[in-house]
């Protein structure tokens, strides 16, 4: 079978007029995207990280064929997105996290049945499948059959927007922020049912900003920064990939400021110091092999005359790994 999405070096330009005092405007280019290629494959779930402005939402809109691409190829199941569009919007569930272009004088319900007629969904099909994700994203608990879309809460929209997305069971799915602004209860369920749909064979393309639900959700990631791509691994893979491995906090008890370099002399590595909500200090030792220090930690500690509390080895965040590549 061919590979759910292929890019080749995908390009995006935008062209718009930024103002020049009250009446001159003038011409500018946006490179949205410059030159990015990756591949999704069926049955797992790639995260497209990074920033505002990264080029996350460009990308998914021009496979989604909302958009065309300036330069470069891209694929869905081997179908090319600018001449096969057609083939390519059958096999593709989109979410988008702002347009979301449902009717709020229509319940859930009836604005679901209103996209599946449009999408062409037998009748009979549509109805069993609107009951199976009404069920599978909790929408029915929520009272969504009966209410009008209007008064619905975000994590509700973004449940509806999920089984819209579902609704002619797509091999590929799109999904662009799909948990912003939502609480934890909507955020966790739209994880685990995305999950679950990558488990069964679903392509599934993730954009976040979010380190933490990057991590937990995605099997691969690719980090964006300025419409390249910097990174891309899994998440252990990218942690592994930073230079900077490890943290040792160490919260310590009467611990005079101007210490700061003592401790560094006697560890040999210079701390950083914080103060926690309990009046700790807390001082961050980076190192790449914690058990080579904390002997010395623990002495030179003792040597001040001070008391240590607590002591922690915090192992990399993809937070970090952003900032390093982001930062090259
Ligand atoms: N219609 C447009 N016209 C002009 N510039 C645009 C347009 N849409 C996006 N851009 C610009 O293109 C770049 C990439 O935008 P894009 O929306 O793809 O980023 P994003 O990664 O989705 O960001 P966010 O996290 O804020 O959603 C940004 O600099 C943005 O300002
Ligand atoms: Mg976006």
């Amino acid at each position: 079978m061919a590979k759910a999405i292929v890019a080749k070096n995908v390009v995006k330009r935008y062209i718009t007029r930024v103002r020049k005092g009250l009446v001159r405007s003038v011409k500018k280019i946006i490179e949205a995207l410059r030159g990015v290629s990756f591949e999704v494959r069926h049955g797992e779930v790639v995260g497209l990280l990074g920033p505002n402005g990264a080029g996350k939402t460009t990308a998914v809109k021009i496979i989604a064929t909302l958009l065309l691409p300036d330069d470069g190829e891209v694929y869905v199941e081997g179908f090319d997105v600018v001449r096969e569009a057609n083939e390519v919007r059958k096999r593709i569930g989109l979410l988008l996290s702002v347009e979301k272009g449902f009717y709020g004088k229509l319940t859930g319900r009836e604005n679901l049945e209103y996209f599946g007629a449009l999408y062409g969904i037998p009748r009979s099909v549509l109805r069993r499948r609107i009951d199976e994700l009404m069920k599978l994203l909790e929408l029915d608990k929520l009272g969504a059959s009966s209410r009008l879309y209007e008064e619905y809460s975000l994590g509700m929209k973004a449940r509806l927007g999920l089984a819209r997305a579902l609704l002619k069971d797509p091999p590929i799915l799109l999904l662009d922020e799909p948990t912003l602004g939502l609480d934890p209860p909507s955020a966790r369920k739209i994880r685990s049912v995305v999950k679950e749909l990558a488990r069964n064979g679903k392509a599934v393309l993730y954009t976040t900003h979010n380190m933490f639900e990057a991590e937990i959700v995605c099997d691969r990631i690719l980090l964006i920064n300025r419409g390249k791509i910097v990174a891309e691994g899994s998440p252990e893979e990218l942690k592994s990939k930073i230079p900077q491995m490890r943290t040792v906090v160490v919260y310590v008890r009467g611990f005079n400021p101007n210490d700061v370099e003592r401790v560094a002399e006697l560890v040999g590595v210079k701390p950083s110091l914080g103060i926690d909500e309990e009046g700790f200090a807390m001082l961050k030792f980076q190192v790449r092999k914690p058990e080579e220090v904390l002997n010395d930690i623990v002495k030179g500690i003792a040597k001040l005359g001070c008391e240590i509390a607590r002591l922690r080895i915090e192992e990399p965040t993809l937070e970090d790994v952003f900032l390093y590549f982001a930062s090259r």
